[in-house]
């Protein structure tokens, strides 16, 4: 259940401010959006994966459905909607760092009924994904028609905004970064990485399991009990942060479909992410099947 976007990403070693312009280093375009990175890392690491979206009538809309053909991602639920696909102009800094502008176009003509008939047809997915690039009313009904089925539903907030109540009631994970818990509490990200007090509270407030990304801190998990366990990330050399998030909750649902405990599915997530980081763009920067089967060898 997800959003596509054209990657239009721009280097610089420095971004300009207000008023200024700076030369660039290099340009690239490449699929994008969030609920499409998550799709492709799930399918690169072999999960059948089916993307209900909506892309635009233009050349972008037709490029992202081959894409997904040529990722043997299922498209039966995609469709393709009068007017302009979704597209994410992006600039990234010499440290990786990444500043991303969306714009939803088709993405915002998602319908809930055609969402659930989705969820409905065939067989009962493992787990269903959503993020706030797509209205949260159709994410809501797919989620509800997912539990139904007996699926997982996992939900990354990106990018950040208030949850509605009808999708917190069907959420069983929430997956957001430190910027978007800051939304889900009404506040602005400190310079500070959240406490445990904060995250418990967090995880009470949207009644869900609560596992929250921290760039090259790695991840926070507030357990069943209540305990706070922080994940680290191996050491890498950062290159483009771009899709990170997007690459860590691809595998943790991947590691979740498969029966894997929540340890170990926070292990793929982040092997996973950090290898993104080490090569530009986002889908772009995902390793191959093969390689992904030598990363996680021993996990
Ligand atoms: O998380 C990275 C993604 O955010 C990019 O692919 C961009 O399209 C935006 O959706």
């Amino acid at each position: 259940m997800g959003s596509t976007m054209m990657d239009l990403v721009a280097y610089a070693d420095r971004l300009p401010g207000a008023g200024e312009t700076v030369v660039g280093s290099s340009f690239q375009t490449g699929f994008g959006g969030k609920g499409a990175n998550q799709a492709v890392m799930a399918r690169l690491l072999g999960a059948d994966v089916s993307m209900v979206c909506c892309v635009g009538t233009d050349g972008y809309g037709a490029e992202t459905l081959q894409n997904f053909a040529d990722r043997g991602i299922d498209t039966t639920w995609a469709r393709r909607v009068p007017g302009s696909s979704g597209v994410a102009p992006i600039w990234v800094e010499a440290s990786g760092q990444n500043r991303i502008i969306i714009l939803p176009g088709a993405n915002l003509a998602m319908d809930p009924e055609v969402a659930v008939a989705a969820v409905n047809d065939g067989l009962a997915p493992g787990v269903v994904a959503g993020q706030f690039e797509i209205p949260q009313s159709v994410t809501a009904a797919a989620f509800a028609a997912a539990r139904r089925r007996g699926a997982i539903t996992v939900l990354n907030p990106a990018p950040a905004a208030p949850l509605e109540g009808d999708l917190a009631a069907a959420v069983d994970w929430i997956i957001p970064n430190e910027v978007e818990l800051a939304a889900l509490t009404g506040q602005t990200a400190g310079a500070e990485l959240p406490g445990d007090d904060l995250l418990r509270s967090v995880a009470d407030r949207v009644g869900c399991r609560l596992l929250v990304t921290l760039g090259e801190a790695g991840s926070a998990l507030v357990t069943t009990e209540g305990e706070v366990l922080r994940i680290p990330a191996p050491a890498v050399d950062a290159v483009d942060t771009t899709g990170a998030g997007d690459a860590f909750v691809g595998g943790f649902i991947w590691a979740l479909a498969g029966g894997r405990d929540e340890i170990d599915a926070i292990g793929v997530a982040t092997t996973v992410a950090a290898d993104s980081v080490t090569r530009p763009g986002t889908q772009l920067s995902f390793a191959t099947t093969e390689a992904y089967e030598q990363l996680l060898a021993d996990l």
